[in-house]
């Protein structure tokens, strides 16, 4: 289980989260992007209330507010104060935005206020998954929909477990199915929601540059989740040879939007 403190380190600002955003804007196959088909499948009307838990550096709505109705109001949350210093700095002059920190665990607002919630890739990282649902859903009003993506548990975390495992056979690192993800995530929601639609985005990635892989898994690191620095210059050597003898590391992704509502 992902501990408060691992998030606040891992999330005091975004740098962590900026070098996995660029690799999969690099590298990604699928050349719409995640973010512009998030995009489509939200939802939103003149007038809508939205909240966004754990909304990072703000990259859902990066050049997108324009495009939106004048009278929608989006209040953007996460619980790490330099995230939320990120997103004010860059769109609390829009009036339609609000940007606040708040835990999805305790969500400081009455029952029934907004339409739309979206949380994403992020209830992975929650403590207490359960509770931030339950809030979630008491947050929102009787017909509003909450929307999260999230990977699935036979992506890039895979694919990379394995291949720590042929380098170090006793590793387990990667191993873990994130505690919310876009199987064991359904029946997660389903305890608070009616109804839960799960959408996936094709995709994977087709990196040339072994460095930024290495870079990428540098950042998920944690002072004691085995990956220490002789196994990124193994794991280096590993995928240089993967890089010279097919032209590319070729991994595979495994992601989506789970939607429910009542
Ligand atoms: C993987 S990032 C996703 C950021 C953004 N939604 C995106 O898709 O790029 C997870 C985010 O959840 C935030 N977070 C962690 N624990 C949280 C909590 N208890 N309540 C709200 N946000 C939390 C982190 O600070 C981080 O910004």
């Amino acid at each position: 289980m992902t501990t408060q403190s691992e998030n606040n380190a891992q999330y005091q600002t975004d740098k962590n989260l900026s070098i996995r955003q660029r690799l999969h804007q690099q590298y990604s196959t699928n050349s719409q992007g995640l973010m512009p088909w998030l995009r489509e499948q939200i939802t939103i009307r003149p007038g809508d209330k939205i909240l966004e838990l754990g909304c990072g550096n703000g990259s859902l709505w990066e050049g997108y507010l324009t495009q939106i109705s004048s009278t929608v109001q989006l209040t953007l949350s996460d619980y790490s104060q330099g995230m939320v210093d990120q997103v004010t700095r860059q769109f609390d002059q829009d009036s339609r935005v609000n940007c606040l920190k708040i835990d999805a665990q305790s969500i400081p607002f009455e029952d029934g206020t907004f339409d739309i919630v979206i949380a994403n890739h992020t209830l992975h990282t929650v403590p207490n998954i359960a509770l931030a649902i339950r809030e979630i859903r008491r947050v929102l009003k009787p017909h509003g929909t909450f929307y999260t993506s999230a990977n699935g548990n036979h992506g890039m975390e895979y694919y990379l477990h394995t291949a720590i495992q042929s380098i170090q056979p006793s590793n387990t690192s990667f191993s873990d199915q994130l505690s919310f993800n876009l199987q064991n995530g359904v029946p997660q929601l389903e305890t608070a929601f009616r109804q839960v639609a799960r959408r996936d985005y094709p995709d994977s990635l087709r990196i040339t540059k072994t460095a930024d892989l290495i870079a990428w898994i540098e950042s998920t690191r944690t002072p004691d989740d085995g990956v220490d620095d002789a196994l990124l210059k193994q794991l280096a050597t590993y995928f240089e040879a993967l890089r010279q003898r097919d032209g590319a590391i070729m991994i595979p992704k495994q992601v989506g939007l789970l939607i429910a509502n009542n």
